[in-house]
């Protein structure tokens, strides 16, 4: 599982302008694209694999021949939601327009589905040449996009058009083409996910139905819309995505305590784990006896949102859940709007979750409620919808 639409793979090919491209690589980065860097053998005169492993922070591949258990051509087709290759050189742009699979890069090519966006730079004489010329034509009518390459100084002293266009335009037409907004860009959030665990001797503990779902798919949504996300997961059974940064614990105290460190630095936190309201107060180290059990005894759980709004900076923006067992509305937003005062929260998101519902479903429905008593109803929609929802009134609370 990855973000939805920002996995992206930059093929390189052999031009003189390769190292600009090491500026629109932290340019996607900065965008919330995870890119993984394909450069062909000829551009590695230019531009070395080491450079784009260190800038990328992944490993890069430079032939069919590595790692060939994993099949990387077809996996790398699959795994990435669009492929742009800057700069496409003439002698690429033929291979790809003859449908030629000779190296990695022209092997992915072929083998994906996903938007390919071509950025041609070359010499003049070369972008004019009719062969040329016609490639172009012959990938635009396969769907390529092909951004037009700048007019200025080559290499050398000619003037003309054949220069790699302004990483800025690249960005502009790349957003274009996916449709995806980074409206969170350069947004740092903690997100928490599913149920603590409080233990009660080596073998048993209290835990909860939350299976993390509803904190894991906004992590994901939140990451695609380009946030720095930090996951604080709790007992969850669910695969990583990549891109988010996940920490693991158990109980309510170790996300109190990593929340504690991490929240200064947030612009927001959502609160989507289930946190118990009590411990056990006299833990035993040894398994209790069956007919001992009821020596265990209880004491209160730090109420971890409530301690956080009030070290609250200007600008932050915290957002609460409440799982509730009512099902009448007009309660539901009572109970709702009760928490969302309590605990000075900026969103809250409450559901019903009686007779089993939204526990480990895909699906919730409830009201979201903010603090100048805005309400939106929620019909039963899929979690990743709702994390839509909720990240679209974030964005318009952050700024
Ligand atoms: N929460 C928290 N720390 C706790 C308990 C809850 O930070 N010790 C957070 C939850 O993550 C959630 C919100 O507070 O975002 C509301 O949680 P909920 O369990 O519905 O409310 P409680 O305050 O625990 O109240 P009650 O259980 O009495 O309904």
């Amino acid at each position: 599982m990855f973000p939805r639409g920002r996995k992206l793979l930059l093929g390189v090919s052999g031009g003189i302008s390769a190292y600009k491209s090491c500026d629109l690589l932290r340019r996607l980065q900065e965008q919330g694209f995870i890119v993984d860097v394909v450069p062909t053998s000829a551009s590695l005169n230019f531009v070395g694999k080491a450079t784009w492993e260190a800038l990328s922070g992944r490993k890069v591949l430079t032939d069919l021949w590595s790692e060939v258990e994993k099949v990387p051509h077809i996996l790398m087709a699959k795994e990435n939601d669009l492929i742009v290759i800057a700069p496409t050189t003439a002698d690429l742009l033929a291979k790809l327009a003859s449908g030629r699979a000779d190296d990695l890069l022209t092997n992915i090519v072929l083998a994906s589905t996903a938007p390919k966006i071509l950025v041609p730079a070359m010499h003049t004489e070369m972008w004019s040449n009719p062969a040329t010329v016609a490639n172009v034509k012959t990938l635009q009518d396969r769907g390529f996009i092909v951004v037009a390459p700048d007019e200025g100084r080559m290499t050398g002293s000619d003037v003309g058009v054949g220069r790699y266009p302004e990483v800025s335009k690249i960005i502009e037409i790349i957003n274009l083409t996916t449709h995806i907004t980074a409206d969170l860009a350069g947004k740092k959030i903690l997100i928490t996910a599913g149920g603590t665990r409080e233990p009660i001797d080596p073998i048993r503990f209290i835990g909860n139905r939350s299976s993390g779902r509803q904190g894991f798919a906004l992590a994901a949504a939140a990451a695609s819309r380009g946030a720095q996300v930090h996951l604080i997961a709790a007992n969850t059974d669910l695969p990583v995505i990549e891109g988010v940064t996940i920490t693991s614990v158990e109980t309510a105290d170790q996300m109190a305590a990593v929340l504690e460190y991490e929240f200064s630095e947030c612009d927001a936190l959502i609160m989507s784990a289930a946190v118990a309201d009590a411990k056990v107060a006299n833990y035993s180290e040894q398994k209790i006896k069956k007919e001992n059990l009821d020596v265990v005894s209880f004491s209160k759980n730090p109420d971890i949102l409530r301690n956080l709004s009030e070290k609250k900076k200007p600008g932050q923006i915290i957002v609460g859940f409440a799982a509730e067992t009512i099902s009448g509305l007009a309660e539901l937003q009572q109970r709702g709007e009760e928490k969302l005062v309590s605990k000075s929260l900026d969103l809250i998101y409450v559901n019903n979750v009686s007779d089993g519902a939204v526990f480990g479903s895909e699906n919730t429905q409830g009201l979201i409620i903010d603090k100048n008593h805005n309400v939106i109803k929620v019909p039963q929609i899929s979690k990743d919808t709702l994390s839509d929802i909720l990240l679209d009134q974030l964005v318009g609370k952050l700024s």
